[in-house]
């Protein structure tokens, strides 16, 4: 950190030593509105932070963070649903823990994922079967430049794979306040992930579920709180069928998925394939369980961790003629940055 105020080593999971002008942790959805209606959004970057689990901090920030805090679960119910306005800064994971514990389901596929409640609309977060989108009957927002309170329907927030409204057409513009969900009281569980496919349909409960998630990241996704990281750090590509099919002929056991839009690769397989997996690279790495993940093995700076994912990309690329695109957000001196491998 250079010449800034305020660390935010310990705020973002990756442990980027880099840091910040002025940094205002705030506690109650009050508070955030408070500050978004006085604040000049012209004036100086913006960084809205929630549980920092999606950053990439590339250099020190000339701007102010705003550490979302607010607190607080209103469950309300009909014959058919369980209702949940949950507050931006609720961490996710405990708020995951809390319901399927008061038996409340549907959350359970999305267990032990780092960040907050208000971050999960952003990137529609999704693991084992289930995707945000899938649960979320609203989203609430401050629009920066509009002064407003807005609320989406999950219609409206536009969600795709790791994508939503809130990285396109609202990108930068707003400060998630809440977000609402709708449980269906008649649960099905989501068990067509691999390693969840043998459970058997009509004894299986939601808290079994929750169990095996949380085993299965424990076993291959290293804890932030332990070793630096941001969990997946490249999006799965989807390439055309005719290049599945070529890249086929040459590795017949690829791992691919049929999607909408063509055929998804695992990048995972892919960069352990190109022989990265538990690569390393000055204070980085890939991880050596799960090369999707990359690492900071302690004292990592924005600039190895950029230079580590530019490599990973270019042999990826280089081996099979597949572009990786990256998943979390890079945040540079101004404020948020595309990356370029
Ligand atoms: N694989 C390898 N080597 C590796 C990693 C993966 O060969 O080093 C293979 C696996 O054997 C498997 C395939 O690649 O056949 C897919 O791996 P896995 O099931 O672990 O899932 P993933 O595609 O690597 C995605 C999400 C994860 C999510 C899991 C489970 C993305 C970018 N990642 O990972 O999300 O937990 O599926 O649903 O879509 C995250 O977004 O941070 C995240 C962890």
């Amino acid at each position: 950190m250079s010449g800034t105020a305020h660390s935010l080593t310990e705020f973002n999971t990756l442990g980027l030593m880099q840091g910040c002008q002025q940094l205002q942790r705030l506690n109650s959805t009050e508070s955030i509105i408070e500050f978004c209606r006085v604040y000049d959004s012209q004036s100086q970057p913006l960084l809205v932070l929630g549980g920092g689990s999606n950053l990439v901090l590339t250099d020190d920030l000339e701007g102010t963070v705003i550490k979302i805090e607010s607190k607080g679960i209103c469950l309300s119910e009909d014959n058919e649903y369980h209702y949940l306005s949950v507050a931006a800064g609720e961490d996710w994971s405990r708020f995951v823990a809390s319901m399927v514990n008061q038996g409340i389901n549907g959350l359970e596929n999305l267990a032990l994922i780092p960040g907050t409640v208000g971050a999960a609309p952003i990137q529609n977060i999704g693991a084992y079967g289930v995707e945000f989108e899938k649960v979320c009957d609203w989203v609430e927002f401050y629009h920066l430049q509009h002064k407003t309170v807005t609320r989406l329907t999950a219609a409206e927030c536009q969600f795709g794979y790791r994508d939503s409204i809130f990285k396109n057409a609202l990108k930068n513009q707003t400060v998630i306040l809440r977000v609402g969900f709708k449980l269906t009281k008649h649960w099905q569980p989501v068990v067509n992930y691999g390693p969840l496919s043998d459970f058997n349909v009509k004894t299986i409960t939601a808290n079994d579920i929750f169990k095996r998630v949380c085993e299965i990241r424990q076993s291959k996704l290293p804890d932030p709180k332990v070793i630096g990281n941001v969990g997946s750090f490249f999006k799965n590509p989807v390439v055309s069928t005719e290049c599945h099919q070529n890249l086929l002929k040459r590795y017949p056991d690829m791992v691919a998925y049929l999607v909408d839009n063509g055929v998804k690769l695992a990048a995972g397989w892919l960069i352990d394939q190109a022989g990265l997996k538990g690569y390393k690279q000055g204070n980085v790495g890939v991880h050596d369980k799960q090369a999707l993940v990359l690492v900071n093995h302690g004292g990592a700076t924005g600039t190895e961790i950029v230079n580590l994912a530019s490599y990973v990309t270019a042999t990826v690329l280089d081996k099979f003629g597949v572009e990786l695109e990256v998943e979390p957000r890079f945040i540079g001196k101004h404020g948020e940055i595309e990356f370029h491998g």
